[in-house]
Parts: structure tokens; sequence; C-alpha cells
């Protein structure tokens, strides 16, 4: 489907969870957040509906991203069902990794194609104070199990400071050339401050050629991360939610005071 700016939007990325098993500086403060109640996130059969409803109406490629899409309880079966829906042509997850090397096989059975895994730093101690406690090894072997599997190709997104020039940045460089991995560096942001960047080397950021839409994983599809709009289903209805959101995507992102990554996926 056209956006008003004759964007065609064919991918959508849907938030599965708020919730995540690590703690990241950059996206949560220390004590939490406020979490969504249970009883409005959304019911895997209404996702496999949207999903269809967006299929029809245009959309090829699905991401599945979190908080940690790996903390929701069954998403390998989550994934089974989005697959098999004709017209997904590009099923794909992004995740911090930790609980991959536990789950790689099954999700890549189940029919997704491919990962993109958070790695901003090659020191152990460093990861676990950005994480706030995450164990980077468990990492480095997701991605190994990843790879194994086929979930191909694996990107790492590396969020970076200043540039992609600072050592942390670098050395993960090094370790994704050694090991065939793609990297992809996102500039750490502030969605308060509108202070959002292109995604060297992806399409994020570039509102221009901007082909996304965003479901949040209690029903809210948004039109743009670094903008307040967004349209409940269970305010709207699933077929309204969708027009309406595509129908006010913004020309350009300028900032979003009430959104937080954890809530809509990045
Ligand atoms: N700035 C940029 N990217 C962020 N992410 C979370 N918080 C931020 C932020 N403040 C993105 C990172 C991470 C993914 C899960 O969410 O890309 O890898
Ligand atoms: Fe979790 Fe990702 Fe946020 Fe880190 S950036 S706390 S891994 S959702």
């Amino acid at each position: 489907m056209l956006d008003p700016y004759n964007r065609h939007i064919t991918y959508l990325r849907i938030s599965v969870t708020d919730r995540c098993n690590l703690r990241c500086r950059y996206c949560m403060p220390e004590e939490g957040v406020d979490l969504m109640a249970h009883e409005d996130i959304l019911r895997f059969e209404e996702i496999e509906q949207l999903v269809k409803l967006s299929v029809d109406n245009g959309v090829t490629k699905i991401r599945l991203t979190g908080g940690e899409p790996l903390v929701r309880k069954g998403i390998v079966e989550l994934v089974e069902m989005i697959a098999r829906i004709p017209g997904v042509e590009d099923l794909s997850m992004t995740t911090n990794g930790i609980l991959l090397d536990k789950y790689a096989s099954d999700l890549k059975k189940a029919g997704l194609k491919r990962v993109n895994i958070s790695l901003d730093t090659m020191d152990a101690e460093k990861y676990n104070y950005i994480t706030r406690g995450g164990d980077i090894n468990k990492v480095f072997k997701g991605i190994d199990v990843a790879q194994k599997v086929g979930l191909e190709p694996v990107k790492i997104n590396c969020v970076v400071r200043n540039s992609s020039d600072e050592p942390d940045a670098l050395a993960v460089k090094e370790f994704c050339e050694a090991n065939n991995l793609s990297i992809r560096y996102i500039h750490q942001m502030n969605l308060e401050d509108g202070t959002f960047s292109k995604v060297d080397g992806g399409d994020g950021g570039n509102c221009a050629s901007c082909n996304r839409l965003r479901l949040t994983a209690d029903g809210s599809f948004k039109p743009c991360l670094f903008n307040e709009l967004g349209y409940n289903i269970k305010e709207f209805g699933q077929e309204k939610a969708f027009q309406m959101a595509i129908k006010n995507k913004p020309l350009a992102g300028t900032r979003n005071k009430s959104g937080r990554f954890n809530q809509i996926g990045g």
C-alpha cells in the first residue's frame, strides 16, 4: 500500500513483547520500566490475523522484535504461524542473542529466515556493564549456533556512541570480518530529543525511502519510530488501525516523547 508520500509500505516490524532479559543502559532505566499489562498483549492468533491483513495490503517483509522476542513464551510457535502465511517472503528477528543457542535450531525449522544480533563491544566486562548483567559468551554461542543452523545472513547490530571508528566498534567489526558476519552501526539515539540518525549499512533512518510500519506488543500500528502517532486495533479495529497508520505516516521523523525502544522495538 502507498502512503501519502508515495512510499510503498512493504515492511512490518512486530514487537512481540516489551519485556527483556537485559537492561541495556541506552534502552532501559535501571529500575526497569512500566510493563504492559498481560491482558493487553496481543495473542498469537491476533498477530497472525494482523500479518495476513498486512500481507493482503502489500507487506512482504516481517521482522520480530521486542523487548527481547525470545522471552515471549511460545515464540517458536508464533514464528511457525507467521512463516506459513502465503506472501510472507522474508521473516527475520532482532535479538540480543542471549537465548539464541537454545532456540536457533527450532526457529530455523519453524521458518525463520535470518537474525540480527545486538553486540556493541567485544569486552566481556564492558558488555556486562552496558547490558547490566549480560554474559557475552552466551551471545557468541548464539551467533555460532545461528550460523550453524543456517539462519543466514547473520547480521550484527552495533550501537555506537559517536562513530563507527570508536575502539569498541572497531573490535566488533574485526570479529565480524573474521566470522563471516555483516555489521550494521546504529547511532545511540534519544527518541525524546529527536536525535535520530541513519543506520550505516542499513535502511533505517532514511525517511524519504522508509517502507516501514510498526506494530507494538499491545496492538498499536505506528507509522514512525520518531513520532508519537499510534492506532490501536482495540480502539479502531484491525483494518482501520492499519489504514490509519499508513495514511498518517509523516514525511519525516521528528521526536517521540512517549516512545521507548523496548516498547516499539527499535
Ligand atoms: N539508540 C539506538 N538504538 C537503540 N536500541 C535500543 N535502544 C537504543 C538507543 N537508545 C536498539 C539497538 C539494539 C536494539 C535491540 O535496539 O539497536 O541493538
Ligand atoms: Fe533488551 Fe535490546 Fe533494550 Fe538491551 S537494547 S535492554 S537487549 S530490548
